[in-house]
Order: C-alpha cells, then structure tokens, then sequence
C-alpha cells in the first residue's frame, strides 16, 4: 500500500511492481475511503440504490473523485456543491456520467449548497486543505466558507440523514461541532469501518 502526493507516482509504481498495489491516497483518488464510506452507507440504510448523497466543499478532491466513481456504479445520486473554480476533474466527471447511464442514477455538480442539501440522504465534506495544499489555506478558507456543514443545511436534508467526514476534520472550518457530534453524525462509525474494509481488500489479494 503506498500513500504518495502524485497519482502518476503510484501508477508507475503499479506498472513496475509483481505484487498488486493498492492506493492508500494520491492526490487525484482515495478508494479505500470510499469503499468504507460505501460499507458505512449501505450499514446504515440497508440499500444503496436511489439514496442521494451531497458532498459539499472542495470539488476537485481525491475523496470527492472517488466518492464519483464509486456511488455512479453503485446506482447512488451524488451531488457535488463547490465554488466554480473548484470543480471536480473532467474525466472523472466522464466516467462518472457513463457509469451513471449503466446503473440508472444522477450525478451533477451545483454552486449553492442549499440548492444540493434539499432531501439528501447522507451529507459528506471533507478538509478543505489536502494534504500538498497548505501553501493555499488562506483562499481556500475564503472560497470554502460558504458550503460549510452548520445545523442550518442539516435541516435542508432527509429527518433520517446521516453526516459523513473522512478526517481529520476541522472543526469550525468545513463541518460545525455542533454536527460532527449531533445525532445525524457516523464519522466515527465511519472510520472504524476504515479497518474492517482494509482487511477485505488484503483478504480478496491474498486470495
Ligand atoms: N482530501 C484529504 C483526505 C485525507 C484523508 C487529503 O488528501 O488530505
């Protein structure tokens, strides 16, 4: 498993290695996240197909690419709400529409995060400054500020709603305390679920 800044980076690594390598993170994708997140969902609403998940903040994303990738196969509506020059990647859009016509489910992107929040069955974010992009902290804040996850957009969603996060989480920058620790939150859940997905992938590659 290998954790590296450039996706190209793990992509040669893959190319020149004799044992499968599996992504830990790059900048461009985080699948073991999503596979958790995936297992997390499916925990607690016993279903997949049909929920509608609303990811708000930083579009061009490893976790929000994966969370693209993963819920467009799966038949999961997923809408991204970023600010205009934070869009997701262009081909991972592509792929995520094709996916999408194959299972039957919505994807889009939207700018006002109230508009994305209506009737969501789950509400994620994430940090707002990935790792390499400290340099950027000041605008980011900036641009960011308005697609924070506050009890006001939590209202917006489905009564039964959960709050999703990958962590670390700034608390007071993308999500508010009072959501990460309010009633609707798994993000805990959600990363103890980190471990058991990891020991299905070793066990599938081991196989
Ligand atoms: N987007 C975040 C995920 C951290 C697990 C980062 O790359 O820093």
């Amino acid at each position: 498993m290998a954790r590296l800044f450039s996706h190209e980076d793990i992509v040669e690594l893959a190319k020149n290695s004799g044992v499968p390598v599996i992504n830990g993170l790059t900048d461009l994708l985080h699948p073991c996240q999503a596979l958790a997140d995936i297992y997390t969902i499916k925990k607690n609403f016993k279903r997949l197909k049909g929920l509608k998940l609303v990811y708000l903040g930083d579009g061009n994303n490893n976790v929000t690419h994966s969370l693209m990738l993963i819920c467009s196969k799966l038949g999961i509506d997923m809408i991204v709400s970023c600010p205009k020059n934070y869009f997701p990647d262009m081909d991972i859009a592509k792929q995520s529409l094709e996916n999408c016509k194959k299972s039957g489910c919505d994807f889009k992107v939207v700018t006002v995060p109230k508009e994305a929040a209506k009737d969501a069955d789950i509400l994620y974010t994430d940090s707002w400054v990935s790792m390499g992009e400290e340099s950027e902290k000041a605008e980011r804040i900036r641009a960011f500020a308005p697609y924070q996850l506050d009890s006001e957009l939590l209202k917006l969603a489905k009564r039964n709603c959960v709050v999703m996060h990958c962590l670390p989480a700034h608390r007071g920058y993308e999500i508010k305390s009072e959501v990460m620790d309010g009633k609707h939150s798994v993000i805990f859940d959600q990363a103890e679920n980190r471990l058991h997905t990891e020991k299905g992938i070793l066990a599938l590659l081991l196989k």
